[in-house]
This record gives structure tokens, C-alpha cells and sequence, in this order.
């Protein structure tokens, strides 16, 4: 029995977020933690979709991009009909979903899902694609589902490793990798992306002869972030992760909750903390050393929102 696998990384931002938007350089990169999407021919004449990791079970119509529940809250599965309805037959496969990073932690885990889901379908189907055309596939289908998707999340799962975005939007992926342990801890409030852009824009227009030099001074951190990289600089590294940060609370995008955890990961020794995503909730990013990244990862663990994470030059993977 033929069976179709391909899997895909999440994404963390390091630096650049919000000043991204104004046109500054960002650099992020894919994590270690992947969605993996098996599939083969199914012995009904219906299509089923399960995830032990999500404890979710449907039965899907692909045609008609609908599904009947059997368990559990399948909050990704949007994204899989989307991705069916464009790059599948309709006949019946059985497909199954493992995701090891969280949903709501601004890890790209729709992105990560999509990408993997394209892969194993045009894998299935002996489609030939490329890199360049599956970002793009995987792209259309964050936007359908989501309204807006930034094409950062599916561009970074697709390949893989550290990238750095160019002013003009341009991605140059680092040839290196950063090797070095991260812990993500995320809050109990999902960060509104579209919300807390909206507050930064109101400040930068009624301020803007204070908030214009910060938001420069953001991509003059992300430019000389991208020279500490190259260097693997960790101490350099680390001290413009903390610079940005106070730079993101002066745009006033942190919360109580993301405060504590930053401060709590840095009480207990991460050599850096920040925000990651757009705040407002959302996560934050610890930069620890090998000898103490347990223990920060512990001291800032609420109700299981933390992950340990490190950088990963493995983009889409198929069939292995
Ligand atoms: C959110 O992950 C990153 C922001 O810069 C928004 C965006 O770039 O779309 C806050």
C-alpha cells in the first residue's frame, strides 16, 4: 500500500517584528518542531482525517470541503480542506496529522500544516513540484482560509533554516545555522495580530518624530543581528534580543503576562528575552545556554505553554 509522508518546521521570528511592517528588515527562522502529514488509499468510499496529537477524528467530503466529527476540535482542518479541494482528486485516502509544535503560539503551526499537507498530496498524486511553487500553493491557501497570511510562515516552513527578510522583501537565507537552545513560552491570550499593528500605526502617526527613530532603530538592530549570526556571536546576539525588546514595550505591545515570563526567563538565566510575533499576548522568545535551558524552560512553564526549541535547516521533507 502506497503510503504519501511529508513533514514541515514551524517558524519564530528572532528579530524585526512590527518594524517589518514599515518596510525594515526581519530575520526568522524554521524550529525543530514539525507537522507531519501521512496519507494513503482509503477502503471506504470516504475520506478520514485523524490526529492523535489534536485528538480529533473527521470524515471529510473533499468535494464539497466539509467534514462530520467523530472527536475532538479539529481547528486546523480548514486548512487541509482548503489544500484538498485545490490539489486533490476526490478519491478516498486516509490521512494522518502529528504536530509537535503548539497551536496559538505564533510557531507557524497553519503554515507548517499546509505545507506538509501540499507535499504529501502532490507526493501521492506524483505531482512534481518545486520549493518556489509549494511556498507560493501553500501561501494561497493561508490567505484563502485566513483573509491575510503573511507569506513569511509558509516561505520559511518550506525551506527551512534562518532567513533574513531585506528591506525590499527579499528572502537571503543564512548559510549557517544558529546553534544555540531557545525556549518559546507562550501566554494564555492569543496575540491579535491585526489589532496590535493597528495600535503601533496610531502611535507612529501621532508621534511620529519618536516613534519613526525607534522603528529604525529596530531595523539597525535586525542589520547588525544579521552580521552577529554570521559570527555565530551568541553574546552579541543576545544583547540585541534584549535591546529590541525594550523597544517593542516603548510601542507598547507587551502585556503583563508577557512581561513576567520574559523576566522570569531572564531571573533564571536566559541570556536574552523577548517578544516573538506581534504581542499583545502571543509568545515570547528566551535565547539560554545549554547548561540552564531546562531550567528556564521550567521556571516560566505555565499550564504546559512552554517549548524548547532550537533552529533547523530542514525545510519540507517528503518521504523521509
Ligand atoms: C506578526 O507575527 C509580525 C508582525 O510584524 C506583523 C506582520 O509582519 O505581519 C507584528
Amino acid at each position: 500500500k502506497k503510503i504519501s509522508v511529508a513533514s514541515a518546521p514551524g517558524k519564530t521570528i528572532l528579530f524585526g517584528e512590527h518594524s517589518v511592517v514599515y518596510d525594515e528588515p526581519a530575520i526568522a527562522g524554521a524550529v525543530n518542531k514539525r507537522a507531519t502529514v501521512s496519507l494513503c488509499k482509503s477502503h471506504n468510499n470516504y475520506s478520514t482525517l485523524k490526529s492523535n496529537d489534536l485528538g480529533f477524528e473527521v470524515i471529510m467530503d473533499t468535494r464539497r470541503g466539509t467534514y462530520t466529527l467523530k472527536r475532538g476540535k479539529p481547528g486546523i482542518i480548514r486548512y487541509i480542506l482548503n489544500a484538498m479541494g485545490k490539489f486533490h482528486d476526490h478519491t478516498s485516502i486516509d490521512m494522518d496529522l502529528s504536530l509537535n509544535l503548539p497551536i496559538g503560539s505564533g510557531l507557524g503551526s497553519s503554515a507548517a500544516v499546509t505545507v506538509a499537507t501540499i507535499a504529501a498530496l502532490h507526493h501521492y498524486h506524483g505531482v512534481d513540484f518545486n520549493k518556489e511553487t509549494l511556498a507560493k500553493e501553500a501561501h494561497a491557501v493561508e490567505e484563502e482560509v485566513q483573509g491575510i497570511a503573511s507569506p513569511l510562515d509558509t516561505l520559511v516552513s518550506t525551506y527551512g533554516g534562518l532567513v533574513y527578510l531585506s528591506r525590499e522583501k527579499r528572502i537571503v537565507p543564512f548559510d549557517n545555522n544558529l546553534d544555540a537552545p531557545f525556549v518559546i513560552g507562550y501566554t494564555s491570550k492569543y496575540g491579535n495580530t491585526g489589532k496590535v499593528v493597528k495600535k503601533v500605526k496610531t502611535l507612529k502617526n501621532n508621534y511620529p518624530e519618536l516613534v519613526n527613530p525607534i522603528i529604525d532603530t529596530m531595523g539597525k538592530i535586525a542589520n547588525e543581528a544579521r552580521v552577529a549570526i554570521l559570527k555565530n556571536d551568541i553574546d552579541k546576539i543576545a544583547d540585541l534580543m534584549n535591546l529590541n525588546q525594550g523597544l517593542l514595550d516603548s510601542l507598547g505591545v507587551n502585556t503583563y503576562e508577557l512581561s513576567r515570563m520574559i523576566y522570569t526567563a531572564r531571573d533564571n538565566g536566559a541570556v536574552a528575552s523577548k517578544i516573538t510575533g506581534s504581542g499583545g499576548g502571543g509568545s515570547i522568545i528566551s535565547l539560554c545556554r545549554e547548561d540552564n535551558v531546562d531550567e528556564v524552560a521550567e521556571a516560566i512553564n505555565v499550564e504546559d505553554r512552554t517549548i524548547k526549541v532550537k533552529f533547523s535547516k530542514d525545510g519540507v521533507l517528503v518521504n523521509r
